[in-house]
């Protein structure tokens, strides 16, 4: 019988810095999150001293607003929870100093969470408890995972990005493109606007290696794509030659990345003969992404779990979930808790 406990959770593991109060395993009363994108934007890239600075200047502040919007004080917190990875290291230290300190000066457990193993609660938050055994498929910037659980604490990663990840080749390939980051949202837009039928890009692994991607080739085969358009259109006389219209484009390698985690996804699922799957991560946010898994899971039977956009991008909600089913099972870390930048199972 357990009371529920109060559990406030803190995300800072690239670029996004997030905070967020939850009760129980799914009462989130505050999740607060303040993106850096334009802070990096005339670098055209995340600088990492940078976002570790920027995190430092509003971590304090949107503690307290997220303490303000759940009414409660310091005194009512039962546990903190922190990503301690992966991610950029000096983001990470940022968060898990903050952590610690809390969790001394209120003498309560601290609870270090993988980042990437707490994406797919966002479907606990947004479906309640998920049913066992999942195939859980994270999407996010800088990992793309299949991993097959068969409870809480209890899963195996079957497959993972071999290099780029999904969401990184489309906010590489958007910039390509002249789009500032993130590049998913204006890649998904141009993927509902226009067929993706039009151009034929590669599906990279599509029908080998087992369950592990495979996207730099795609990425390649794209920027080539684009060198020799922007070669013609300067080589073809005086006048300017007009470009091709970029939506077809951006939607038909959308296509091939869409192609590629549906096929490898339901592939997986059917090999290790799982009825459940859930969809996880920033690049999740993408209505096209969703549609197509959505048909899909009609036509297979299978059991969807995809949780809104809001949950799929970088949240401390989900890490305070993750946390609080932690907090049952008594797995607490003390204040030696490490940060570090790499995925780590
Ligand atoms: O999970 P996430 O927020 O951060 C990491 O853990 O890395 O994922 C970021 C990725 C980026 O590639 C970004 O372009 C993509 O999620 N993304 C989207 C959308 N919002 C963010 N992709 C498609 N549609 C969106 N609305
Ligand atoms: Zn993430």
């Amino acid at each position: 019988m357990h009371m529920s406990k109060l559990g406030l959770g803190i995300d800072t593991t690239f670029d996004d810095t997030s905070v967020a109060i939850l009760r129980g395993k799914r009462e989130v009363l505050a999740n607060l999150t303040l993106s850096q994108y334009k802070d990096h934007e005339e670098f055209g890239g995340v600088v990492p001293e940078r976002a570790s600075r920027k995190h430092l200047e509003v971590i304090n502040q949107l503690i307290t607003l997220a303490l303000k919007e759940a009414q409660l004080g310091f005194s009512g917190i039962d546990y903190i929870a922190v990503s301690n990875h992966p991610g950029l290291l000096g983001s990470l230290l940022v968060g898990l100093t903050v952590a610690k300190s809390l969790a001394y000066s209120l003498q309560c457990p601290l609870i270090g969470v993988n980042h990437v193993e707490a994406h797919p609660y966002a479907n606990v938050l947004s479906h309640g408890a998920i049913p066992f055994p999942v195939l859980h498929l994270v999407v996010a910037g800088g990992h793309t995972l299949l991993i097959k659980a068969n409870a809480h604490f209890d899963y195996k990663i079957i497959g993972r990005s071999l290099d780029d990840a999904a969401g990184e080749c489309v906010d590489k390939v958007a910039k390509m493109f002249g789009h500032p980051m993130p590049g998913g949202p204006v890649v998904d837009r141009a993927a509902l606007e226009f067929s993706g039928d039009t151009y034929d890009f590669p599906r990279p692994l599509m029908h080998k290696n087992e369950h592990n991607f495979s996207f730099s080739g795609l990425k390649t085969a794209m920027l080539r794509f684009r060198e020799k358009q922007l070669e013609k259109s300067s080589t073809s006389g005086n006048a300017v030659k007009q470009l091709p219209e970029e939506g077809p484009i951006l939607a038909s390698f959308f296509k091939s990345v869409v192609d590629v985690l549906i096929y490898k996804t339901f592939k997986a699922a059917e090999i290790h003969g799982l009825k459940n799957i859930s969809v996880s991560g920033g690049l999740a946010a993408s209505r096209k992404l969703r549609f197509a898994f959505e048909a899909e899971a009609e036509r297979k039977g299978i059991n969807l779990f995809y949780p809104p956009p809001n949950l799929c991008t970088d949240n401390a909600a989900m890490v305070t979930c993750l946390a609080a089913h932690r907090y049952e099972a008594k797995q607490f870390d003390d204040l030696k808790l490490e940060a570090f930048p790499n995925l780590i199972y």
